[in-house]
């Protein structure tokens, strides 16, 4: 078992991984007799582990519930966030005693940490993540939120969980494509801040990719230490959290341009990394042999290096402008000057935006 603690100033809480979180609950889960459980997880997730984690609880004593949510990026909504709050109140859960487990991806992890957030003002929750990407990121920090048609992540709160509780061993039962959307957010971390993790990874990819139990859970827990390390210097993303933003801001223009119903999070991140790149390539700011080696690494973990051919630069800078960094006249982008090390680049020019769409051929 491995843990690490959050500490922030309002709240500290653990982040626990182990493959036997299933399987003990005395040991891992911070639950009393008293509590009331509601599981929040969706259609794909709850025929494979819903039943497991029911049984578990309940021989101990838990009562628990459920609501079992669509699938999808696009259900990362204001309608299916009041499907949990109409949950919660035809069924009188109260503020004091009830708890939301969250058991899925980012989707259901972040729309269940603002339905905590702001049901009755706030009730706790537990992160149950269960792919890859909420494994390493987007479980732990506390950012909530949902999608608006106008922009992803538009509406949402900084709201810490009371445990992170992570099981490497369901990763087993992830697709291909949602296992490499994961590793996008990995390569992220080390491009952004952990020259030695880059390394790492080129070395121990292969590992990963065949779920090598140890190299697993070595990355799981190293990205948690990196998110934690972030999460602690800047709990509400007001300097250095923008690190983890590389290649989000164009990510997302891909994403909100799809409506939310075509690439995953991940991908539009893996595109958005060498958009990144190629940015500090034209700003003269990174080495062009360190952007070939961020090439091979991608593609190995089989993402895109390249946005979708339909989306002009036109499109992107529709909702580029609307992103977090930027304010509404000029765009401000996080880019890698080395590997391992990102800056802040304020009115970055719209032709240096434009370039860095295309493809690049080096
Ligand atoms: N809050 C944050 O700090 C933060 C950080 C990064 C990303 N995010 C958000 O996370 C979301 C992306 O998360 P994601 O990549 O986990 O996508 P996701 O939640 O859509 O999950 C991907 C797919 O895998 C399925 N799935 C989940 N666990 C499974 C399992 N063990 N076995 C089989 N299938 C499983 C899901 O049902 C879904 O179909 C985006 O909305 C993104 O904005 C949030
Ligand atoms: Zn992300």
């Amino acid at each position: 078992m491995e843990k690490i603690i959050v500490r922030l100033h309002k709240k500290t809480y653990p982040i626990i991984i182990t493959n036997k979180l299933f399987d003990d609950f005395s040991s891992f889960w911070p639950i009393n007799i008293n509590d009331q459980i509601v599981f929040i997880t969706n259609n794909k997730v709850a025929p494979i582990y819903l039943d497991k984690l029911t049984t578990l609880l309940n021989r101990s004593g838990i009562k628990t519930d459920q609501l079992i949510l669509p699938d999808g990026e696009k259900n990362k909504s204001l309608n299916i966030l009041n499907q949990i709050f109409t949950k919660l109140l035809k069924n009188n859960y109260d503020r004091v005693n009830t708890i939301l487990i969250a058991v899925g991806g980012g989707v259901i992890g972040d729309i269940t940490g603002f339905a905590a957030a702001t049901y009755q003002r706030g009730i706790r929750f537990i992160q149950v993540p269960t792919t890859l990407l909420s494994q390493v990121d987007a479980a732990i920090g506390g950012k909530t939120g949902i999608n608006h048609t106008l922009g992803k992540n538009m509406i949402g709160a900084f709201y810490q969980p009371i445990a992170v509780l992570i099981n490497p061993s369901v990763l087993h039962t992830l697709k291909t494509k949602d296992f490499s959307a994961g590793l996008a957010e990995i390569i992220k971390y080390a491009i952004a801040l952990d020259a030695n993790f880059f390394n790492w990874l080129e070395n121990n990819l292969n590992n990963l990719l065949t779920l090598n139990p140890s190299t697993m859970t070595y990355c799981i827990r190293r990205c948690c230490e990196l998110k934690k390390y972030i999460v602690e210097l800047d709990e509400y993303d007001q300097h250095a959290r923008s690190s983890l933003n590389l290649g989000h801001t164009y990510g997302h223009a891909i994403e909100s341009y799809q409506k939310y119903a075509q690439w995953s999070h991940g991908e539009a991140v893996s595109a958005g990394i060498i958009m990144a790149i190629n940015a500090a390539l034209h700003l003269k700011q990174f080495d062009k042999n360190d952007a070939k080696r961020v090439i091979l690494l991608l593609k190995r973990a089989n993402l895109p290096v390249q946005g979708p051919k339909n989306m002009t630069p036109k499109n992107y800078m529709k909702y580029m402008i609307r992103d977090k960094k930027s304010n509404s006249t000029q765009i401000n982008l996080v880019l890698p000057i080395a590997i391992g090390k990102v800056k802040t680049f304020f009115n970055v020019k719209p032709e240096v935006i434009s370039l860095s769409i295309q493809n690049n051929s080096y």
